[in-house]
């Protein structure tokens, strides 16, 4: 099959929602990471996603509207999402609600809730609207890959698989969106991202739980409340080592690390934030964006960790960031990205 990959106008909008209406798939930008996008009414088109990422069949799908009359088709809507739906739609916040059966059991692998997002980026909204019907879409990269932030990222790993990519330049938020369950108990966040846990606390007014598993790997034996967490995901070929510590030691730290790997002759960077790249110049530093700056390191995060596969990294050793807003959400990456992999510098 022939990939096109179309700037997004007028009438690769009007293609786009053709291929979705006739069960085909289409990669799409939105304002966190590209989705690939597949018609959640038909069990078909949805199962035609799982194969082009290859991706397991009980990791569920996210559903994208553009309008919230659209819920009512697809779920029962609590009071507790309006004011959340008021604060964070459209945009990077995805809420869980209890499904209606006329959902596909394949969108949501066999749960009984229903993961919903309202994209707010431009050409996302002005494709849902110009389908009127609600589109399931992961990612569009393929199973255990970086997520795209590019439409040239999409190419990398679906051409051939897919009819369509439409680029709208470079994912504003860079991370996916915040996953929040309000079905059961208090709510609680399964992937943290762009909307933080400070921001869903001001709009509803209780304190929000975050998952366990968002800094550190799923124990055997722990329920995974959310499938995604069971996968190894975001992750380049290299091996990723963290390193914490007071600034001075983590600089020396990597540097000895990343020289004694080079020593032996692998091939081996680090990532830093851009204020300590001439500090660790003799390491082919990846500037990851200025310290104090989480929503810029959220950005640029897959764009670098996808640079290292080809650049034929082999070790990597990066700098670590207080997990705190959007900090949190670029640390759950990081840290799966590196197996949680983390070495105390002091
Ligand atoms: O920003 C995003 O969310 C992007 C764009 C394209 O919208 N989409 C995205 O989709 O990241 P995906 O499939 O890569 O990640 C969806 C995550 C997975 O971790 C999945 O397990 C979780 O959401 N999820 C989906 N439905 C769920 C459900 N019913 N219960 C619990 N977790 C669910
Ligand atoms: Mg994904």
């Amino acid at each position: 099959m022939e990939t096109l990959l179309l700037p997004a106008d007028h009438q690769s909008l009007r293609l786009a929602a053709n291929l979705l209406r006739s069960g085909q798939l289409v990669a799409f930008p939105t304002e966190t990471v590209y989705g690939l996008g597949a018609d959640a009414r038909n069990a078909d088109a949805v199962l035609s996603v799982f194969k082009a990422k290859g991706r397991p069949a009980d990791n569920p799908l996210i559903v994208h509207i553009h309008d919230r009359s659209q819920l009512s088709a697809l779920c029962t809507v609590p009071k507790e999402a309006i004011p959340l739906m008021d604060a964070f739609w459209p945009g990077p916040l995805t809420i869980l609600f209890r499904k209606h059966s006329s959902v596909p059991d394949e969108v949501t692998a066999g749960l009984p809730t229903v993961a919903v997002r309202m994209p707010s980026h431009p050409v996302a909204a002005a494709l849902l609207r110009e389908c009127g019907f609600p589109v399931a879409a992961p990612s569009a990269n393929s199973s255990g890959r970086p997520s795209p932030t590019t439409a040239n990222h999409v190419l990398e790993d679906m051409n051939g698989r897919i009819p369509l990519i439409l680029d709208g330049g470079s994912c504003d938020v860079g991370v996916e969106s915040t996953v929040l369950d309000i079905c059961h108990g208090a709510p609680t966040i399964l992937r943290p991202g762009g909307v933080t846990k400070e921001m869903i606390e001001n709009a509803l007014g209780v304190p929000v739980m975050l998952a366990g598993s968002i800094l550190r790997p799923l124990q055997p034996d722990e329920p995974a409340l959310s499938p995604g967490m069971r996968y190894k995901h975001y992750a380049p070929k290299a091996s990723v080592v963290l390193v914490e510590g007071s600034e001075k030691a983590v600089l020396s730290c990597l540097r000895n690390l990343c020289l004694e790997e080079q020593s032996k002759g692998r091939q081996s960077c680090v990532l830093c934030f851009s204020e300590h790249k001439e500090a660790l110049k003799e390491c082919s530093p990846h500037d990851i964006g200025p310290k104090a700056d989480a929503s810029e390191i959220a950005k640029r995060l897959f764009s670098v960790l996808r640079m290292l596969d080809e650049e034929g990294m082999e070790t990597v050793f990066s700098e670590v960031l207080p997990p705190e807003g959007v900090g949190l959400a670029v640390m759950n990456r990081l840290g799966r990205a590196a197996a949680f992999r983390i070495i105390r510098a002091d």
